[in-house]
């Protein structure tokens, strides 16, 4: 078993809307999110994700967990196999017996090496705003330039001295081996000695998309043509160029909330958009588009906005990575600056609302976009009109979904003034012959649920005690009341946890539902200590059972009005009415309990009747007489009479 506290450090990191957004494309309602069910085949999105609770929910076929549950269920894994698959993809450090030398060794080296870059993020940023060469040189530039302070921090800029080996000196005082400092590329080992390699640049650190850096562009402040305008960390274990966006652990969030991602060229535009608020923003880096970022970004949105210099050749050098951006699914769209401009120039001219204003106004679809490009390089030339109409088809051709394509043929055919078929017959004859062109079918397998085994049925009041479970997952830390003190003291506050504790415990009550006792049980034991959230605590609870449950318990708050109603109340309401409620819930189930006793202890006094054996029929008519007592008692709390 995995240890509770590096559990729990994966379900930190994993972010039910991330790790969902991996495999479905979400969208914003209200405080949740909304897709198309992974599980089950259905054109309507019944599948729901609430961020504040950590869970999902499909209220078509049911299914509804946590991180871990989801991942457990899509990628058919075991719960130990889904917490490793969730700590590699946040880096999240597992204590493993089983692995080979070589996997132990390779997962240090990683760790060894994230250790490095995390530390050269933080000693960039020291000497920024720490030194005076920082200050005078680097943050004067970087006030020149226009980046505000609060910039500078969100994106933990820094700056890298002029002397040989400020970083490399620094970090071996404080233990980090030379060799992972070489093999992160923070610094560089040329003959002897190891030096820093990005002496006098202003540091940019690059983010995987969970935060970590991984990698650095650093920034020449010398306007010298023959300066490299970046100097940027080599590809390492922990940094695949083509595989990563700048700004996508800052934007993921908006790119999710906005259905939609803006791609820029470079850093410094990044960081002006988000200067104006634009956040759903990354950038390739000066590369070319790779599939591996397109479907970085697919994990988030199906929508790419391109942003581009307003100069030809840029433009041209790209339509290459559109075309990725269409057969990977995505729908594109363009935005073109005005010549001589780049995101980062156009952004710092104007507010936030023209911005914005500017690209809902100015972006294009692509396949437009193209071909108005391209119509007015052709001119009125027929060879090079067909030759455009060769290109656009192409781009077309590659979209994977069938009525986009027919869209997008019937837009062309009518603005290149063409035939609409034959722009078909010539997509048709471009997509045959080419295998694996479809998209893999979905998939449709409705897996097998883990088997969530709570020993023997279920007790006759099962639901009363999922009802008070969920009263302690949901409300347990809130405060129900104040418990009367002594003349002239102030009262102590009491939680709905403490209650509920407190109350099971007066009548040496434990509940019957396995599951739900260890929950009682360890939740009696830790809800005085501070910082203990239940929801979260249980959400990551190591024994599978128990989170299995939770998770359930927690996505499903219509369960629950059924219940209410008999004590006439409202789901809305029922926060507010807790002091009202759980007093009666406790009672009732207590009654519950009391009544099964009686049944119990009614049947046992039968049986021992026949055998005759009196001593023990004495012990079960006193017990029976004390659970009439209790009887009585809850009868007259709960409003009903003491005779049944
Ligand atoms: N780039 C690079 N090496 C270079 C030039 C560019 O790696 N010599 C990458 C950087 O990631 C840069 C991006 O390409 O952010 C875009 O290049 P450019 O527009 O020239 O740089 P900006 O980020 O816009 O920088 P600045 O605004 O300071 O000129
Ligand atoms: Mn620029």
């Amino acid at each position: 078993m995995i240890d509770q506290e590096t559990v729990q450090r994966i379900f930190d990191a994993a972010d039910i809307l991330d790790v969902v957004s991996g495999f479905v494309n979400l969208k914003k309602r209200g405080a949740n999110y909304v897709g198309l069910c992974p599980f089950h085949n259905e054109k309507t999105g019944s599948f729901n994700v609430s961020p504040a609770r950590g869970i999902y929910k499909c209220f078509g076929c049911g299914k509804g967990g946590n991180a871990v549950n989801f991942i457990m269920e899509h990628e058919q894994l075991s719960y130990a196999d889904a917490l490793r698959y969730l700590a590699a993809r946040y880096n999240i450090p597992v204590e493993e017996q089983a692995l080979s030398e070589e996997q132990r060794r390779e997962r240090g080296e990683r760790e060894s090496m994230l250790l490095v870059t995390a530390y050269a993020a933080e000693f960039f940023s020291g000497q920024l705003h720490g030194t005076d060469e920082g200050r005078n040189v680097a943050l004067e530039y970087l006030r020149v330039r226009g980046i505000a302070p609060a910039m500078i921090e969100k994106f933990g800029l820094g700056y890298c001295p002029e002397a040989r080996d400020a970083l490399t000196a620094s970090a071996m005082a404080r233990g980090y081996k030379a060799e992972y400092l070489v093999k992160t590329g923070v610094c560089v080992e040329p003959e002897r000695g190891v030096l820093d390699r990005f002496r006098g640049r202003v540091m940019f650190p690059v983010r995987d998309i969970a935060g970590k850096v991984i990698a650095f562009g650093g920034r020449t402040m010398s306007s010298d043509k023959k300066v490299a305008k970046y100097v940027n960390s080599p590809e390492s274990e922990i940094y695949h160029k083509g595989r990563t966006l700048y700004g996508i652990y800052l934007a993921k969030r908006s790119v999710v909330q906005q259905d939609r991602c803006i791609l820029v060229e470079g850093y410094t535009d990044v960081i002006s958009l988000h200067a104006k608020g634009v956040e759903n923003v990354v950038a390739s880096s000066g590369t070319s588009l790779t599939v591996e970022q397109i479907r970085l970004i697919r994990r988030l949105t199906s929508n790419v906005t391109i942003i581009y210099d307003g100069d030809a050749a840029g433009i041209k050098a790209s339509l290459r990575g559109i075309d990725l951006v269409l057969e990977e699914g995505l729908n594109a769209r363009v935005l073109l600056l005005p010549e001589g401009e780049d995101p980062d120039s156009f952004a710092r001219g104007r507010s936030s609302s023209e911005l914005s204003e500017f690209i809902a106004a100015n972006e294009t679809d692509f396949i437009s976009f193209k071909t108005k490009l391209l119509l007015k390089e052709a001119g009125s030339d027929p060879i090079e009109r067909a030759r455009l109409i060769t290109d656009i088809v192409r781009s077309i051709a590659k979209i994977p979904d069938a009525i986009t394509r027919s869209v997008y043929a019937r837009e062309t055919a009518a603005r290149l003034e063409v035939e609409e078929r034959v722009l078909h017959v010539e997509i048709v004859k471009l997509r045959q012959g080419r295998p694996g062109f479809e998209p893999a079918v979905r998939r449709q397998g409705v897996a097998p649920t883990v088997a969530v085994t709570t020993a023997g049925a279920l007790s006759p009041c099962d639901l009363e005690e999922r009802v008070l479970i969920r009263y302690l997952l949901l409300f347990g830390t809130l405060e129900l009341y104040e418990e009367e003190a002594a003349e002239g003291a102030a009262g102590r506050p009491v939680s709905v946890g403490e209650f509920v504790i407190r109350e099971l415990a007066e009548d040496e009550l434990t509940l019957l539902n396995p599951v739900y006792n260890a929950i009682r049980e360890e939740y009696g034991a830790r809800h005085l200590s501070p910082g203990f959230i239940p929801a979260r605590h249980f959400i990551a609870y190591p024994d599978e059972r128990v989170s299995a449950v939770v998770a359930d318990i927690l996505s499903e708050p219509y369960e629950l009005s059924r219940l209410w109603t008999r004590l006439e109340s409202f789901v809305e309401s029922e926060q507010m009415k807790l002091a009202e409620f759980l007093p009666k819930v406790i009672d009732n189930y207590k009654m519950r309990r009391v009544e099964m006793l009686t049944r119990e202890a009614d049947g046992r006094i039968l049986e021992l009747q026949e055998g005759g054996e009196s001593a023990e029929i004495m012990e079960w008519i006193r017990r029976k007489q004390a659970i009439d007592r209790i009887r009585g008692r809850l009868s007259l709390k709960l409003g009903r009479t003491g005779v049944k």
